[in-house]
């Protein structure tokens, strides 16, 4: 069919496979056509131990539907084993989906070195080194598409979740850098923040929830970035209950002082309602570093003429 998105030809190397939404991922990506390496390390959500049982299930199950797959049990922080998996098996890396995930949630005062650590090292440098190995094999066939998971709790925060936010939201920094280096390699890098009932998730979300966000939502908008006819770059997508909608920043009009005067923070003070207002018809959406930084460079033109001795500093009056 012509408009079927397929991926004839392609492999795709899915991270925490095994499980959740890896699982549905690798599913979707074997029934269009793909070769899937389906990576699992196995262990427990909280990231113990180690078993190759959950990739071979799904592996069997690709295979017994008449698609091709193999497994890599390998944890994603030795991200060359499973890239070298997929040129072994397949020849080629066309995708990779990095999704394997696990939590160590606890209060920021109970937080360990050890609970920041393994999520950081599972995440962030997971996420880092299987790009890592992959990135090479990308650059010299001038194709590759990257999908990461970040989470919306790395975009607005979570009670018990700081090690877990701050890894998610380096993901989204990760890949909106990798987008920009891959754009002339036609390598393109998105970023997900999905919500699905899995084993992840059943300790928080009601069992009726868990059964409703089924992780068979998530998987067309990774399969749809996943494809040669996508291009969008650099994007940030909320997903999950078959619902999808795309993120990004917003900053206020702020507001410029003088570049020729001294700024003191009573001035700061006195003008934070107009520093803080998103719907004074000002507010941006920068897109680019370059966006983010043209309203500093302008400030420098912000010269305040001599004023009579009359007219203060910080009296600047906020609703005027
Ligand atoms: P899950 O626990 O069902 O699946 C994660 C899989 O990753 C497991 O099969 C696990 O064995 C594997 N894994 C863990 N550490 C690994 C390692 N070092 N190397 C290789 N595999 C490893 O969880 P779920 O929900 O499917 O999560 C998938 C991704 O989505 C994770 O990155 C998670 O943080 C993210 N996410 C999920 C949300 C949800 O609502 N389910 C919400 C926000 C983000």
């Amino acid at each position: 069919k012509a408009d079927e998105l397929r991926f004839d030809g392609q492999v795709a190397v899915v991270t925490g496979a095994g499980g959740g939404l890896g699982k549905a991922y690798a599913l979707l990506f074997a029934r269009l056509g793909a070769s899937v390496v389906v990576n699992d390390l196995g262990g427990s959500a909280i990231g113990q131990g180690s078993d190759s049982r959950a990739a071979d299930l799904v592996v069997e199950e690709i295979r017994k539907a008449g698609g091709k797959a193999v497994a890599n049990y390998d944890s994603v922080e030795e991200g060359e084993k499973v890239v070298e998996t997929a040129l072994k098996a397949f020849g080629r890396i066309d995708i990779l989906v990095n999704n394997a995930g696990i939590l160590r949630d606890k209060s920021f005062a109970r937080m360990t070195d050890a609970d920041w650590d393994l999520v950081h090292r599972v995440h962030l440098r997971g996420t880092y080194k299987v790009v890592q190995a992959a990135w090479p094999h990308f650059v010299k066939q001038k194709y590759g598409r990257i999908i990461n998971t970040a989470s919306a709790v790395g975009l607005y925060g979570n009670f018990g979740q700081t090690n877990y936010s701050a890894a998610k939201l380096g993901i989204v920094g990760f890949t909106k850098t990798l987008a920009l280096e891959g754009q002339r390699k036609n390598i393109i890098a998105n970023v997900i923040a999905p919500n699905a009932g899995t084993r992840m998730t059943a300790t928080i979300m009601p069992p009726e929830m868990v059964e409703a966000f089924k992780p068979e939502y998530v998987a067309p908008l990774v399969a749809y970035l996943g494809h040669n006819s996508n291009e969008e770059t650099g994007g940030i997508f909320e997903v999950g209950s078959g619902w999808i909608a795309k993120v990004r920043w917003q900053r206020t009009g702020g507001y410029g002082f003088p570049a020729n005067r001294e700024l003191k923070p009573e001035q700061v003070a006195s003008n934070w309602a107009r520093i803080v207002n998103f719907d004074d018809g000002r507010a941006t959406n920068p897109e680019t570093t370059q966006d983010s930084l043209q309203s500093f460079m302008d400030n420098f033109g912000n010269i305040e003429e001599e004023v009579t001795p009359k007219k203060e500093q910080g009296s600047l009056d906020v609703e005027a």
